[in-house]
């Protein structure tokens, strides 16, 4: 039997038998079958026509919910994408599927060539991938899909196998990627941070020469509105940077964009204790892993918290300044074990206050400042609210023992999910449905809320305590 054939694993009625009330139950069918319909074989697509290849953040939160469904399937997730690991230890943001046309997806393989062009970074062969990455969700991804089923995880030897992967993804990120000297990684195109159109990359984007419109053709907007969507002024610039990069074999340092980003870093951290945490699994003490994290948080804050804001800023390493925009990005460290009180306090008081609205003037975080200039409630990451940001958040205040708020964020993910049909991200005022629907990660990030929490307290029983 071919690889493929023997993975591919069709939820039967007892996967799906978890037996919450009626109303939840038929959310959890719901969410698995958007799963189903977006499983290839070996993975799953975030949504046919939009993006129809493996994305790498993608899979991760899509493990995460697809654990509940078919831990089989949701080790499988993880194993396709470090399957297509570079030998640098990069784990690239894209895997193409051979059998999608090139016109189906811009930038296509054909793009990034990166069996020719990655060659010195180590490409595979057997495989065509992007030449960047996306945030390091994976170590804390295959430690949830572990204890969703140890007794399948240990008989199949799943993290006897990913650990060594996922150590030489860190390795990769807090070495090649060290470019501001800080000890964080720094992300070196805006998809590789994932919010592509942020309002932080515009002034570091302002300095890159765009590529002519007419050297490219989008194929986003055959799928979804150009309002919902990146302007076309962004993906000049977004092609310039990627085609820079290619050219220079994918080598890391000298190019014109180079951002520290919070998120990006504190999902670092956090699957820096997860990687303890499976270490400690497979026999080692863990302990030297959850004390680097500690000492990354430290980094953190000292290169990115801002007092004044109550917010973690994005750090320009070319321009060797903070970015002042409020993003999403920026609360995202709360998920940190360790993090001191004074700073968790904040960042809770900045998901309520006038700029997030949390409980107040939205259910749902929005991706950017609903008071910055740069809002709109309708354009990717520019304004509307996302579902993994939202869950990481929920993890966050749980995380920061904020039990009221996380249960009401739970709750407003669980009804807007279902409200919007699963959508890729929505209003935040209004939470109508933008971009696709039926979305992958919002399928799986609903399913994992369904199941409750209680993993967030693994985390943080690490050696140390909390530091503040
Ligand atoms: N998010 C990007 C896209 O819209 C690239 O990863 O295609």
């Amino acid at each position: 039997m071919d690889r493929t054939a023997q993975l591919t694993v069709r939820p039967t009625a007892c996967d799906i038998a978890y037996d919450p009330p009626s109303v939840a139950g038929s959310l959890h069918v719901r969410a698995a079958r958007v799963l189903e319909h977006n499983w290839t074989g070996a993975s799953t697509v975030p949504s046919h026509g939009l993006y129809p290849h493996q994305w790498s953040w993608d899979s991760a939160f899509i493990a995460i919910g697809l654990r509940h469904v078919s831990p089989l399937r949701a080790q499988t997730e993880l194993e396709t994408l470090l399957d297509a690991q570079w030998g640098d230890g990069r784990v690239p943001h894209i895997v193409f599927n051979p059998s999608i046309p090139l016109r189906a997806y811009f930038p296509s393989p054909d793009f990034w060539r990166s069996s020719t062009a990655g060659r010195a970074a180590g490409a595979p062969r057997a495989v065509q991938t992007s030449g960047i990455t996306q945030p390091p969700v994976h170590a804390l991804a295959a430690w949830l899909v572990h204890i969703a089923d140890p007794g399948l995880s240990r008989a199949r030897g799943f993290l006897t196998r990913v650990y060594p992967r996922l150590a030489a993804w860190h390795r990769y990120l807090l070495h090649r990627r060290d470019l501001g000297s800080g000890g964080l990684a720094s992300v070196v195109h805006p998809w590789e941070q994932g919010m592509d159109n942020s309002p932080c990359w515009d002034a570091p984007l302002s300095r890159i020469t765009p590529a002519p419109a007419r050297s490219f053709r989008r194929a986003d907007l055959d799928h979804r509105a150009a309002e919902d969507r990146p302007t076309d002024l962004d993906y000049g610039r977004y092609v310039r940077l990627a085609t820079d990069y290619r050219d220079g074999g994918y080598a890391d340092g000298s190019g014109d964009f180079a951002v520290e980003d919070p998120a990006f870093n504190a999902l670092l951290i956090a699957s820096e204790h997860a990687l303890a945490r499976i270490a400690r699994e497979l026999g080692a003490t863990g302990t030297a892993r959850h004390a680097r994290a500690q000492r990354l948080t430290a980094a953190l804050i000292e290169r990115m918290w801002d007092p004044a804001e109550g917010l973690f800023l994005c750090r320009d390493v070319r321009a060797g300044e903070l970015v002042r925009e409020r993003s999403v990005s920026g609360l995202i460290p709360l998920m940190l074990p360790g993090l001191p009180r004074d700073i968790s306090a904040a960042l809770v008081r900045t998901t309520a206050s006038e700029h997030f609205g949390l409980g107040n003037s939205t259910r749902l975080v929005p991706s950017y400042d609903l008071l910055g200039e740069a809002f709109e409630p309708h354009r990717y990451w520019r304004g509307p609210a996302w579902f993994n940001t939202n869950w990481l958040l929920e993890w966050g205040l749980r995380t920061q023992g904020e039990h009221r708020r996380a249960n009401a964020l739970r709750e407003a993910v669980l009804d807007i999910a279902q409200t919007s049909d699963f959508a890729e991200y929505v209003d935040p005022y209004t939470g109508e449905a933008c971009g696709a629907t039926g979305f992958s990660w919002t399928a799986a990030l609903t399913l994992d809320l369904l199941h409750g929490r209680t993993e967030t307290t693994a985390l943080t029983g690490f050696e140390g305590g909390n530091p503040g």
